[in-house]
């Protein structure tokens, strides 16, 4: 059975724009999450803050907005704003490590107190006019507190269980813990999807086997290193020269349709590295480029690390897996 494969939501990164062009460039998605929406006031509702998820029609792949939050009125409001809009299912962000969210119960700050997500499934469940799914993890200090949240979760009419397998105090550094997911996948009734830690399509072919009831994998770091990483789950073979021209056209995309929004181009300068401190992983050597692109302050120098960037020869599984082990700064 193939595989529904769907792309992490990554603040400040995966926006409406860059999700738009890997979709339309890169084959093998079926779903895009798009990072979390918070600080919606219940009483009046400003739509600027759905910005990056409206009008629905401009989705060319299902995306499936998120939110933050522990105020039944606010996750009410931005459901019926969302439903309003066209969508029909949101997902409930349980994950987020950060302190400035974590220590305020928000987050996966929420995990160590199942009660008070039953008070909020109970205020929010029979009004709720979408389908809801929760993005978590095994818990915020140890990865026993999934248990008696996922006894609660349990209760109610949940779309899907996204678990990324480690606790918030690792936010997204050191070992996932497999044994953990494989625990909470046996015991829950909400179907589950799997992130977390897939670099590339053996990763996932190994995971694969060992969960062979997930039908739904997350990926994420994974994916913004390598593009193709959904197709070669799936099998879909390209060649290199396809390859190249589809990072090149999203590229394109991508500084094009951040040009549009931010006029000042330091800021267009700062997004676009934030896509090549992953993207240049795809490149054997990429990294070189782009530190040489890290001081570009003006779009002609950047363009022009970036062609060369792109003839580079792509980089093997086990290349890919040394810049996600050694290359990226793990947050
Ligand atoms: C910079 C950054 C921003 C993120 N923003 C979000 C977010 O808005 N919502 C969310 O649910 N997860 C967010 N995540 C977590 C990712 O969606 C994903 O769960 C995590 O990277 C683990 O998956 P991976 O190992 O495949 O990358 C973020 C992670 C990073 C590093």
């Amino acid at each position: 059975m193939t595989p529904n494969i769907s792309l992490a939501p990554f603040q400040g990164i995966t926006t409406k724009v860059y999700r738009n062009a890997f979709a339309r460039h890169f084959p093998g998605l079926d779903r895009a999450f798009a990072p979390f929406i918070s600080g919606v006031h219940p009483e009046k509702v400003n739509l600027s803050l759905f910005d990056d998820v409206i009008p629905v029609e401009d989705n060319p792949v299902e995306t499936i907005p998120q939110f933050v939050s522990i105020d039944s009125k606010e996750v009410l409001a931005v459901a019926a704003t969302l439903a309003g809009e066209g969508y029909d299912h949101i997902n409930w962000n349980m994950g987020c490590p950060f302190s400035r969210l974590a220590n305020k119960q928000r987050g996966c700050g929420i995990l160590p107190f199942p009660d008070t997500i039953r008070l909020l499934l109970d205020n929010i469940m029979p009004h709720i006019p979408l389908k809801i799914s929760i993005k978590t993890r095994l818990g915020y200090r140890n990865p026993d507190e999934l248990e008696k949240v996922l006894e609660v979760l349990n209760d109610y009419p949940i779309h899907e269980l996204i678990i990324h397998p480690r606790i918030g105090l690792q936010r997204y550094k050191g070992d996932t813990n497999p044994e953990g997911f494989s625990r909470y996948l046996e015991m829950s009734r909400i179907p589950v999807t799997y992130n977390g830690d897939i670099f590339h399509a053996t990763r996932y072919r190994e995971l694969q086997s060992r969960f062979p009831s997930v039908k739904s994998w997350m990926v994420g770091r994974g994916a913004l290193i390598n593009p193709f990483l959904p197709a070669q789950i799936k099998g879909i073979h390209l060649t290199d020269s396809e390859k190249r021209e589809r990072i090149a056209a999203f590229g394109e995309e991508v500084f094009s349709g951040i040009g549009n929004r931010v006029k000042n181009e330091k800021k267009l300068m700062g997004q676009m590295k934030a896509v090549w401190y992953y993207m240049n992983g795809v490149f054997s050597g990429g990294i070189q480029y782009f530190h040489a692109m890290k001081v570009c302050e003006d779009s002609q120098s950047y363009r022009k690390f970036a062609d060369d960037l792109i003839q580079l020869p792509f980089a093997s599984d086990n290349e890919i897996e040394d810049y996600w082990k050694h290359g990226l700064k793990h947050i």
